[in-house]
């Protein structure tokens, strides 16, 4: 370096003025790019220093006011601070009108936390849940009963596939009609939609008691009565007996062995009341499920055995074997009785209502049961008219004749 600046020295005596003026310039220009290049970098480094201490201040800001246009319009694209998510969308049940097969959606409503206490506040729930063939005909009797109450229960409703709902669905069904499968009466597909319902509702973490209901049933007391009742029993409500004869164990299968023995084999009705552990056994049972789809067809009548046959035989302990749903075989036959409009009035009502049974194991007594069937459509007015009272809903309408009479013109 020394030696090549020496060269220059010396050759600097042959060089021209001219020369010397534009080396000169040279240099200057240099001195000026090297200027402009610190001065450069400077700017770079204090605007990055200014800008940082920008989204930082921005991000204090924002906790306390809610816009900053300015300083949010220079700042690049940060993480701004949203609301705490916490597990409200793990705890979202998914639309009633998803998209999961049976396999799916069995599975998933499976699942259960291994820890038992919940980290958040947790109402629980009531799930009515409505196996219907059609319309729920009954329904602007049971939107008088729900009215008020709405965080303490949801709804579903399996219907028939070829129903397809034409008429304006009451307020409280509306959009809670799960999807939905063929269920003939007696057959063992009416299990599957039982499980169906079950499952759906058990994706609602919230719901810890679950009432399979009929379109021809109606309540006998008020919401909080009912919500009370179930939310506070310590028991399962599925009927459950065993019946020597033709139309009980006449029905069971030796090919059942040996799952099923036939000490074993249960009957009962079909319309229960559980609670969130039984539900969650019932849509995991890979055991019992496929014998009854697979010896238990036709006369078998599988929706009077397979649930109390499994409930006896997994979960007797804390089952009452009996049901909250009364109906009324003292006429005989194969079918429970019938209520016409002419057989509805407050003294009916009443005798339904006073009925005592024991409640959770003996503790106490209460009433035996809490809903009543099999009620046909031409008891809805009557219906509206007297239950309201008899049974004490706590906010209940004036039945309105006009809105009855296109709610009946559309079913
Ligand atoms: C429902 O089905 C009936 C007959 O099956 C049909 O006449 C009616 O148009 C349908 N309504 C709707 C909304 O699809
Ligand atoms: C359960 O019973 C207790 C005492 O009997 C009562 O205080 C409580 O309100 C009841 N819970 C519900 C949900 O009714
Ligand atoms: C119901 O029946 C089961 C057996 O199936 C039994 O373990 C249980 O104690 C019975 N419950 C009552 C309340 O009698
Ligand atoms: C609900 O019904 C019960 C009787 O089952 C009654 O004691 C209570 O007062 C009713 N609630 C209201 C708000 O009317």
């Amino acid at each position: 370096m020394t030696e090549k600046m020496k060269g220059s020295n010396n050759q600097y005596q042959s060089i021209p003025i001219s020369k010397i003026f534009k080396i000169q310039l040279h240099f200057i220009n240099f001195l000026t790019y090297l200027l402009v290049l610190v001065f450069g970098l400077t700017l770079g480094i204090i605007i990055s220093f200014y800008l940082k201490e920008c989204t930082f201040s921005l991000q204090f800001t924002q906790l306390s006011l809610s816009s900053l246009p300015r300083t949010q319009h220079l700042s690049p694209p940060i993480a701004v601070k949203q609301e705490r998510v916490g597990l409200k969308d793990f705890l979202k049940p998914p639309p009633i009108m998803h998209d999961m097969d049976d396999e799916e959606l069995l599975w998933r409503a499976s699942m259960t936390a291994k820890i038992a206490e919940y980290p958040f506040e947790r109402v629980p729930k009531v799930a009515f849940m409505f196996l219907t063939r059609g319309a729920v005909f009954l329904a602007p009797l049971w939107e008088q009963f729900f009215k008020g109450h709405e965080v303490y229960y949801s709804i579903y409703v399996h219907s028939n596939p070829s129903y397809n709902g034409s008429h304006p669905e009451s307020p409280v069904f509306h959009g809670r009609r799960i999807p939905s499968k063929e269920v003939e009466w007696g057959n063992v597909n009416m299990i599957e939609a039982e499980r169906r319902l079950l499952s759906n509702a058990l994706l609602d973490i919230s719901n810890q008691r679950f009432v399979l209901i009929s379109e021809s049933c109606i309540p006998l007391f008020n919401f909080s009565t009912i919500y009370s009742y179930l939310i506070n029993s310590t028991q399962n409500y599925v009927m459950s007996y065993d019946d020597p004869s033709s139309v009980g164990r006449g029905r069971y299968n030796i090919q059942m062995l040996p799952e099923v023995s036939l000490n074993e084999w249960r009957k009962g009705s079909q319309w229960f009341e559980i609670d969130r552990e039984l539900a969650l056994g019932v849509v995991s049972d890979r055991i019992y499920f496929p014998v009854f789809q697979e010896y238990c067809k036709g006369s078998c009548y599988a929706d009077e055995h397979y649930l109390p046959t499994l409930v006896s035989i997994k979960f007797g302990e804390g089952n009452s074997n009996r049901s909250l749903t009364w109906v009324d075989w003292s006429r005989g036959g194969p079918h429970p009785a019938h209520f016409l409009r002419s057989d509805v009035n407050v003294k009916f009502l009443e005798r339904l209502r006073s009925k005592k049974c024991k409640y959770n194991n003996g503790e106490s007594t209460n009433a035996c049961f809490l809903f009543a069937r099999k009620f046909l459509p031409s008891t809805l007015s009557k219906l509206l008219k007297i239950a309201p009272k008899v049974m004490q809903f706590e906010h209940y309408d004036r039945p309105n004749k006009h809105k009855l009479l296109s709610f009946k013109q559309n079913i």
